[in-house]
């Protein structure tokens, strides 16, 4: 018997899959689920090591869909839930808003609405927790504030925008029904399986192929990053720890200009490949601005540090190169991922 079914969504993507593996090797006495739409997003290569734990489940599954996400709160016995599934990345939003309002708001809302309802008012023991990003908040002037729990809204992309409706969503279910919810809101998270989309796994990958780095407008935007096993460890202390009702920023105290990074990580690369230093600087090409683009992120952590005890672990310094190191000896995940061969890795793995 096990001591708690907890299902966590989005667990075959980036964050998701350090989570699960977190749970997975830390709880045996826990049964994990991963309920995984894989998306372009997905990849259930980043779990390989752990698929075969007896304490492990995965369920391909779309979150939107009421009647699978009620066959498994019902399969399994489901007592908590760790939400990440979502649409993640802000470009894409901005050319399809719409998968992000059908997967972030609805599809956060649709398993609200089960949980709930398979819970039926007995909330002893059970505990909604919703993953989300501090773009909420909307964006900061250059060197002046943080965003603390108190922050208003002010979300200006589709993304965070759907994120902020999610927010309130969750929000809405603990005033009206008590259902026991927590929300953190953390900041850009970098480190191993990050898709190379998002800024420094794009980087690295442009630089080992030699391709142009492409900075949006000046490079002069700032993102506060922290790495996502310290964003991992995070989420375990807040869904055993964090009060129902209340919310938790979770940032790395580590503000970069975009500029400034890709700098640190031509010259990371350079050296670890013995080129010429600043051959990788020469690839670094201005190109048109994102939409919207927000100016700053950078988030006070003190409430999660006073509360719960907890500070990122990771310098940057070590975070990064050990984060080049990962995708300079993964190139087979990196190609995997590029060339489109990862979305067979589940009909191999299950023959679906
Ligand atoms: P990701 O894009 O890497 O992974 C998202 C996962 O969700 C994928 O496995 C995908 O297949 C799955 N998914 C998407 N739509 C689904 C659906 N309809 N049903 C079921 N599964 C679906 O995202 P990530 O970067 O790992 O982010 C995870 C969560 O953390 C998101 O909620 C994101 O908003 C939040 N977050 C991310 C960051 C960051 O820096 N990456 C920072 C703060 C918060
Ligand atoms: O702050 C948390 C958020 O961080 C998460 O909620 C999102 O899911 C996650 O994608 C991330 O959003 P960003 O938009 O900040 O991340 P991204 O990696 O897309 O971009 C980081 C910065 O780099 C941003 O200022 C845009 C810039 N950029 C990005 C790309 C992909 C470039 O200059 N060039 C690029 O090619």
């Amino acid at each position: 018997m096990n001591k708690k079914s907890i299902l966590i969504t989005g667990g075959a993507g980036f964050i998701g899959s350090h989570v699960v593996r977190r749970f997975v090797t830390n709880y045996p006495d826990y049964l994990i689920v991963n309920a995984d739409a894989l998306t372009y997003a997905g990849n259930l290569e980043n779990l390989k090591d752990v698929t075969n734990e007896a304490n492990y489940a995965f369920e391909h599954v779309d979150i939107c869909d009421e009647n699978a996400i009620t066959a498994i709160f019902e399969k399994y016995n489901i007592d908590g839930v760790i939400h990440l599934a979502a649409e993640s990345h802000v470009d894409r939003s901005i050319s399809d808003p719409m998968s992000f309002v059908k997967t972030n708001l609805l599809g956060t809302t649709n398993l609200l609405h089960i949980a709930k309802k398979q819970w039926a008012g007995n909330f002893e023991g059970k505990k909604f927790y919703h993953i989300s990003t501090d773009e909420v908040f909307g964006s900061l002037e250059m060197d002046k504030g943080f965003f603390t729990e108190e922050t208003a809204y002010d979300p200006r992309s589709p993304y965070s925008a759907s994120k902020a409706g999610s927010d309130h969503m969750v929000r809405a279910f603990y005033h009206t029904y008590h259902l026991p919810c927590v929300i953190s809101n953390c900041s850009n998270n970098y480190g191993p399986n990050h898709f190379p989309e998002k800024l420094i796994p794009l980087m690295i990958n442009n630089i080992l192929h030699n391709k142009p780095l492409p900075v949006y407008g000046k490079g002069e935007n700032v993102r506060d990053w922290l790495h996502v096993k310290d964003h991992a460890r995070a989420i375990d202390l807040i869904f055993h720890e964090g009060v129902p009702g209340e919310t938790y920023n979770i940032g790395g105290h580590n503000e970069w200009k975009n500029i400034d990074l890709v700098f640190l990580l031509c010259d990371l690369v350079d050296e670890k490949l013995s080129k010429p230093l600043g051959e990788s600087r020469k690839l670094i090409t201005y190109v048109t601005d994102r939409a919207g683009h927000d100016l700053r992120y950078a988030i006070d952590a003190s409430k999660i540090e006073r509360t719960l005890g907890w500070t990122p672990d990771y310098t940057f310094e070590q975070g990064l190169s050990e984060t080049v190191d990962w995708y300079l000896s993964n190139e087979s995940w990196l190609k995997n991922v590029t060339s489109g061969a990862y979305l067979h890795y589940y009909s191999a793995q299950y023959g679906k």
